[in-house]
């Protein structure tokens, strides 16, 4: 596919997108211009909550992957690593990418998958074959609804890469259709499943950091090589910079944090404001960097550099939200928690608990590890980080999926918590058109988040 004809895709998702709000005023009126009401979509008959609700069974898990461009082989790489899986059908619109994919699969010493790469709707031939318990989507982002939405109306459980909406219409979509249809729509939060933040989170639910009142998340990453490459993410993730000011990627940084906050089991992020920097990083990297003869010259782009926002929970809690993939920079998803006996700042790890011996100085977290290390990185780290990519949690985050099919528990995460960490994506773009006025959450689960006590992460007893 051209790259002119992905760009037609991106717009035109975003066409019908923006058609698909004017066809539900109420929803869209309700989100702006009264940042009090709560946004609860009445539940469509017949559907019921999907909080805690576990997966059937199933010895083996026959998973099949849309997307197999760098993360979808990659993510391919860490299922072949874990007992208990096959890998029976493989899309992708590139032929070569699906081919090189299924090679990986039998070099594994697996059978071949079936293929699907006639064009960029034959994932919904894919998710018709019975040989398909689990779809995975690892395309770019406009595609993760609609294959989310094919996968459950054919009666498959399915997991995204992240952000796995991008409206608001797009996330209450995916929880009526996961309510309705009763499959698992989850989103695959590989960060959720880090060393610290998994033992940040023993830490919080043993009582560590005492009242929990702020937490710090970010998406701080210099991609402007990435996104200027004419090949891979730089056919894509350059243009919702021309397109949309607001927070493009918030999930890896508020995934772990909402885990650490019980989001959706007692407490909900409330409301976000937000505002954006100017933009300066991909102007200056494109005259700097880009032959002046380049298509790309014609681009403008609108998306301010830092997104900075701050979200409200239903207990009065704040989260500090960054975004900012165009300058330059060490790597950072902040990951901070402050509580009222303890702080954690990540990058590096450490934590200060009160009255620590020493005074008000930083420990390294991995000093507490002895004592609070994570079960799940207790009994497969190792294999973790051999087989793992971003220092294991890849890994992690695939053998615990495996892990809930094949013993028949809940999911860590469900809908609720996908929709929820998504829509900043679309609420904070609001939020700056209107001055950073406050834009209310909606309230996926409907209510249930004040009584759940559904399971959220993986139990962190040993
Ligand atoms: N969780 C993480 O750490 C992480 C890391 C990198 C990327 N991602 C996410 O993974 C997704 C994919 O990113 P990537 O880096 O692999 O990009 P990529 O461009 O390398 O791969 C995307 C693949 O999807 C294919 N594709 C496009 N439209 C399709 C369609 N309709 N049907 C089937 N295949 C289609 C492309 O040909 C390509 O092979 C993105 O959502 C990205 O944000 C997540």
């Amino acid at each position: 596919m051209s790259e002119l004809s992905r760009r037609d895709l991106l717009t035109g998702a975003a066409a019908a997108a923006a058609a698909a709000l004017a066809a539900t005023p109420a929803r869209l009126l309700a989100s702006t211009d009264d940042w009090r009401v709560d946004l609860m979509a009445p539940t469509p008959a017949g559907n019921g909550s999907m909080l805690g609700v576990p997966f059937a069974r199933h010895d083996v898990v026959r998973v099949a992957i849309v997307g197999t461009g760098l993360r979808g082989r990659s993510v391919l790489g860490e299922l072949l690593a874990i007992e208990g899986v096959e890998i029976t059908a493989l899309a992708d619109i590139v032929p070569e990418k699906a081919q090189r994919a299924a090679a990986m699969v039998t070099k594994a010493g697996r059978q071949a998958p079936v293929l699907f790469t006639d064009g960029e709707r034959d994932f919904l031939r894919l998710v018709q074959r019975d040989e398909v318990d689990f779809v995975y989507t690892a395309t770019p982002w406009p595609w993760h609804t609609p294959v989310m939405l094919a996968a459950m109306k054919a009666g498959k459980h399915c997991g995204s890469e992240v952000p796995i909406a991008l409206t608001v219409d797009e996330a209450w979509e995916l929880v009526d259709t996961s309510e309705k249809t009763r499959r698992h729509c989850l989103m695959m939060e590989n960060c959720c499943y880090g060393n610290s933040e998994l033992t940040v989170l023993r830490m919080v639910r043993e009582g560590v950091f005492g009242t929990l009142l702020h937490a710090e998340a970010a998406y701080l990453h210099d991609l402007r090589k990435i996104l200027f490459e004419n090949r891979d993410e730089g056919l894509w993730r350059r243009f919702p910079h021309t397109e949309r000011d607001t927070n493009f990627y918030p999930t890896h940084g508020l995934g772990p944090v909402a885990q650490y906050l019980g989001i959706h089991r007692g407490d909900r992020f409330e409301y976000v404001v937000s505002m954006s920097s100017p933009e300066a990083g991909l102007t200056e990297w494109r005259e700097r960097n880009e032959p002046k003869d380049s298509p790309k010259w014609s681009e403008t782009y609108k998306a301010g550099d830092m997104n900075t926002s701050l979200i409200k929970t239903a207990k009065g809690r704040t989260i500090l939200l960054q975004h900012d993939v165009v300058n330059p920079r060490p790597y950072s998803r902040l990951n901070n928690l402050q509580g009222s006996k303890a702080v954690f700042n990540d990058y590096p790890p450490r934590l200060y608990i009160d009255g620590a011996p020493g005074g008000e100085r930083w420990t390294p977290l991995s000093e507490f590890k002895g004592q609070y290390e994570h079960p799940l990185w207790t009994a497969v780290g190792d294999l973790a980080r051999k087989n793992g990519g971003h220092g294991g949690m890849d890994f992690i985050m695939a053998y615990r999926l495996i892990q809930c099919m094949r013993e028949g528990l809940a999911p860590d995460f469900d809908v609720y918590d996908a929709a929820a960490w998504s829509v900043p994506y679309a609420l904070c773009e609001q939020s700056i058109r209107k001055g950073s006025a406050p834009v209310r959450f909606p309230d996926f689960t409907r209510g249930a988040w004040r009584a759940s006590t559904a399971p959220q992460g993986p139990a962190s007893s040993p």
